[in-house]
């Protein structure tokens, strides 16, 4: 039998080549177009996903000819592409189209103009435009401005702008960045990263519970006990510090791929792939989460600053001796919380999400922990081995779901003992995923807007955050210690504890 399809549905999210286009990048000279944007594009032109007609230009305050341009990017993508060693031919036709525009001086938005001008005239890029904003974010809201001062924000196709995290520091900033960019453009030309979204595993969520039938009818309060979600790294601050200091896992990875990561478990189903359908309702689970309460902020968050300990077995340095961290810093390296979703499907259910810096191992994972079967059929001692069926979707790294159930040990008698039923991209499929950049680039270059997050997506997360971090400020749920290498503060294994429960170890 084959499986119906809905013809009205055909097509949606399926690979077609974008429109010939101009990307602007912001932020041509930083971090993120190195290890990241350039490689994604140039990976994207290796596998001919690009348009014809493309050009990119970075853009940045500071001086640089194209050649000196060029041969950055060059060694940028010969680091980092995931197509090495780089492909020369490949290379020069990608590098023919790439140019730099210094923004810096009086005069640079003329320029760039100018430059995107040419790019049309020369290489048929058609006036479609898409801007990259990968500066930091306080030159966000000026770039857009100057670049419709300059004239340059629309050139007679479409124009649509991408914009990195983090996309405000609280509700009453996201709510300003909006405003600012709705000066020059619409919602619909807005495309807000979050670059979680962009996982082969993370898109792989909403195929599991909705391609199959058999989940979803599990897939609720009546038979999930409760959910976990862990973001763990095993870095420290690296040398982001000036930003974390200020940002700590709250903002850096709660407020965003935390929240993300939920909604895609809880939503309900969309009535299709596509952008409206899927942001309307991972809306409304974040409406229908419950707000954390001043008087409860103790009760349902822990947070956490790790000491120093050993990773991988080095030592290293606690978190106040890092480079760029204030020796008395009461910024959080590690957050944990519990939700609920206030809504038919979840109401009592616990959402229990964490996630650390200098944890053992880097492991994304959500796990599906089921209610144990009604009657127990077999003796105690049988039992003995055996955990509640869990569903694991390991986000990375060693992408896969596994499920957990229990299976007879193969001796005399009955023996009970947890066993995994596994499936692994690696194992199961031979081409590499897509880095989440690329998937990401493309979507905005076909003006999909299904992976990105809307404008009050994100401003139900920080209305979320917010009195998290205000009761925090206030003193609520001190700040914890942990040994780098541990898995946490002992607050945050008090916080399952006090439900009858424990972390599950990645
Ligand atoms: N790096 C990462 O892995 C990463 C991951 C996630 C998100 N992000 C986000 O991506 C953004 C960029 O991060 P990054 O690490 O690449 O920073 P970075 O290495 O410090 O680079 C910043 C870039 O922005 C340029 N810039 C600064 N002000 C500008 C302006 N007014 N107009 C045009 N260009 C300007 C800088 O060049 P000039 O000084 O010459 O102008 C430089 O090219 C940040 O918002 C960050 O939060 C980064």
């Amino acid at each position: 039998m084959t499986v119906p399809v809905n013809p009205l549905r055909e097509g949606l999210r399926l690979a077609r080549t974008p429109d010939p286009a101009a990307v602007v990048i912001f932020g041509g000279s930083g971090d993120l177009t190195s290890r990241k944007l350039m490689p994604a594009l140039y990976d994207l032109a290796h596998l001919r996903q690009l348009p014809a007609a493309f050009t990119i230009i970075g853009a940045a305050r500071g001086a640089m000819s194209d050649e000196a341009f060029r041969a950055e990017m060059h060694d940028a993508v010969a680091a980092f592409s995931r197509h090495r060693p780089l492909n020369e031919e490949v290379w020069g036709s990608f590098a023919s189209r790439l140019r730099y525009v210094s923004t810096g001086g009086t005069g640079g938005y003329d320029e760039l103009k100018h430059a995107l001008e040419a790019s049309d005239a020369e290489h048929g890029t058609g006036g479609n435009r898409l801007f990259y904003l990968a500066t930091p974010p306080a030159a966000y809201a000026p770039i857009v401005r100057s670049l419709a001062q300059g004239g340059a924000a629309r050139g007679g196709g479409w124009s649509r702008v991408v914009v990195e995290k983090p996309f405000g520091r609280d509700l009453a900033s996201a709510h300003a960045l909006t405003e600012a960019l709705f000066e020059v453009f619409l919602e619909r030309e807005i495309f807000r990263i979050d670059h979680y979204l962009g996982k082969e595993t993370v898109q792989n969520i909403l195929v599991h519970r909705f391609a199959n039938g058999i989940f979803e009818p599990l897939w609720n309060r009546q038979y999930v006990d409760h959910v976990q979600i862990t973001v763990a790294e095993s870095l420290g601050v690296e040398e982001r510090a000036g930003y974390y200091e200020q940002a700590g896992a709250i903002r850096d990875i709660v407020q965003n791929h935390l929240l993300q990561l939920l909604t895609l478990v809880a939503m309900e189903p969309p009535a299709a792939f596509d952008a409206d359908a899927v942001r309307e309702e991972k809306v409304k689970v974040l409406r229908a989460l419950r707000p954390v309460a001043a008087a409860d902020v103790a009760a349902r968050t822990a947070r956490g600053q790790y000491g120093a300990g050993f990773v991988d077995g080095d030592r290293v340095l606690a978190y106040r001796r890092e480079l760029g961290v204030a020796p008395d810093s009461e910024t959080e390296s590690y957050a944990a919380l519990v939700c609920y979703v206030d809504n038919w499907r979840w109401e009592g259910t616990p959402f229990y999400l964490r996630t650390g810096k200098r944890l053992p191992k880097r492991a994304t994972e959500i796990t599906v922990q089921f209610r144990i079967a009604p009657h127990q059929v077999f003796s105690r001692e049988a039992s003995a081995g055996l955990e509640p069926n869990a569903l694991v979707i390991r986000v990375q790294p060693e992408e896969g779901i596994s499920l957990k159930i229990g299976a007879k040990v193969p001796v005399q008698g009955v023996r009970i003992r947890s066993v995994n039923m596994d499936f692994s991209y690696g194992a199961s499929f031979v081409v590499d995923s897509p880095d989440a950049y690329e998937t990401l680039l493309l979507d905005a270059l076909r003006g999909d807007a299904t992976l990105f997050t809307r404008r009050d997506e994100v401003e139900q997360q920080w209305s979320f955050i917010d009195p998290i971090v205000e009761g925090w400020a206030a003193g609520s749920a001190p700040l914890g210690t942990y040994d780098a290498g541990t898995w946490g503060p002992v607050e945050a294994d008090l916080l399952l504890a006090r439900d009858g429960r424990t972390w599950r170890k990645p």
